[in-house]
């Protein structure tokens, strides 16, 4: 069988691998390399557990740091084993550090890479992803674009003739695991939350979380509101949250990060999501559940054009008007694409080997 090597490394890194990595080992013979980025037990052995994702055969412990020596130790660890490994593909997902070390690894090395969830587009590069999603998008050999959006910006930057519109593979992690999650989450009850009555936050974004004059504004204003709000603080996001000394929660429950199974249930039984996160957008669409996204542009126009998504940059009185009013009305659309995404991509996959 073929070698191929998945590399992953982040939260939703893991989140995208599972469905794909199950249709991979059906016809080839795939390795994992985990790059150690997200290392918490809640931030990523638990999805391993959850998706019975396979164990990495390669785990390079390599965390934290600046992004150049974060990048760059990264780099160095997986030419190593793409050296002795020899894939004949490497495939890396969305718009992580790891995926930038491990694309740039690969086509210094002339293997050929395969970008999954290519083509998004900030167009705001001080994001640290939209550095890494261009680099990744134009040194691979192969895209998988999610969207018609995606698809449009690759064939602006003259990449449509490797690139191929599969869907969204985390429709196939939802749709493989909601039932599931449904079945085996007791998050309501641990929380005692009643169903449509609270809404959910994340935020993780750096620009949003890294400046305590940013951050403490924010969740003072989200504190004082009237709506129960559920918010799963990210390790990134937690180190100043423990410096802001609370005097009361108000009505933030702070939470640690939930597995994915809690985290779906808790989505899907939310009045409205609040976030900066990328793939939580897409998720609060394909649940049917409001979004009110904390930024000033997304990668995922359509959920915005669709009237499902709402941006309200950092602007304390348009976010408090979205959660007491934001109501979408349009009738959904088929954004993401059609199940099983997993067996289109590795289909392409097949006939590129
Ligand atoms: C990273 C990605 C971001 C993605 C996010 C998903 C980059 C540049 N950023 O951001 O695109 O949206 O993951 O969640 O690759 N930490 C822990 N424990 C963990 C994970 C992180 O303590 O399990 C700490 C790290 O040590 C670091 C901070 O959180 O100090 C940020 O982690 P890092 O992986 O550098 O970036 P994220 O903000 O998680
Ligand atoms: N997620 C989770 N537990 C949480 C928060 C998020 O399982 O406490 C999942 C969520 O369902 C989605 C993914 O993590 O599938 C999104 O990852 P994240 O927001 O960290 O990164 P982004 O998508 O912004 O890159």
């Amino acid at each position: 069988m073929k070698k191929i090597i998945s590399i992953v490394g982040a939260r939703p890194q893991f989140i995208k691998l599972a469905p794909l990595s199950r249709h991979l080992r059906r016809v080839f013979n795939e390795i994992l390399i985990h790059t150690g980025q997200h290392h918490d037990r809640n931030m990523s052995e638990l999805f391993f557990d959850e998706l019975a994702i396979p164990q990495p055969a390669y785990h390079l412990g390599i965390q934290g740091g600046d992004h150049a020596e974060q990048t760059g130790k990264m780099m160095i660890a997986i030419e190593k084993v793409l050296r002795d490994e020899k894939p004949r593909l490497v495939v890396v997902f969305g718009d992580t550090n790891s995926t930038l070390s491990g694309a740039l690894a690969a086509a210094k090395l002339k293997i050929p890479v395969l970008h999954v969830e290519a083509g998004l587009r900030s167009f705001n590069r001080n994001m640290p992803e939209e550095i890494n999603r261009i680099v990744a998008d134009h040194i691979s050999d192969l895209l998988f674009a999610p969207t018609q959006t995606a698809m449009d910006n690759l064939t602006r930057e003259n990449l449509a003739g490797i690139a191929h519109i599969t869907g969204d593979i985390m429709l196939d992690t939802l749709k493989e695991n909601l039932e599931k999650a449904v079945h085996h989450s007791t998050i309501l009850t641990d929380l005692q939350l009643i169903e449509k009555s609270y809404c959910v936050l994340t935020l993780h974004r750096p620009y949003n979380v890294d400046q305590m004059g940013t951050l403490k504004p924010l969740i003072k204003s989200l504190m004082g509101g009237t709506e129960t709000i559920v918010f799963p603080v990210h390790p990134r996001t937690r180190k100043l949250i423990k410096q802001m000394d609370l005097k009361t929660s108000g009505s933030i429950r702070f939470v640690d990060p939930l597995g994915y199974f809690d985290f779906l249930v808790l989505q899907k039984n939310a009045k409205k999501i609040i976030t900066d996160s990328g793939g939580i957008q897409k998720e609060a669409y394909m649940l049917q559940v409001p979004c009110i996204t904390i930024r000033t542009e997304t990668e995922w126009t359509e959920t915005v054009r669709d009237g499902w998504n709402i941006l309200t940059g950092f602007n304390e009185k348009k976010l408090a008007e979205a959660i007491a009013s934001f109501i979408p009305i349009a009738k959904q659309n088929t954004l993401f694409g059609t199940y099983p995404v997993g067996k289109k991509m590795t289909d392409i996959i097949r006939k590129y080997l």
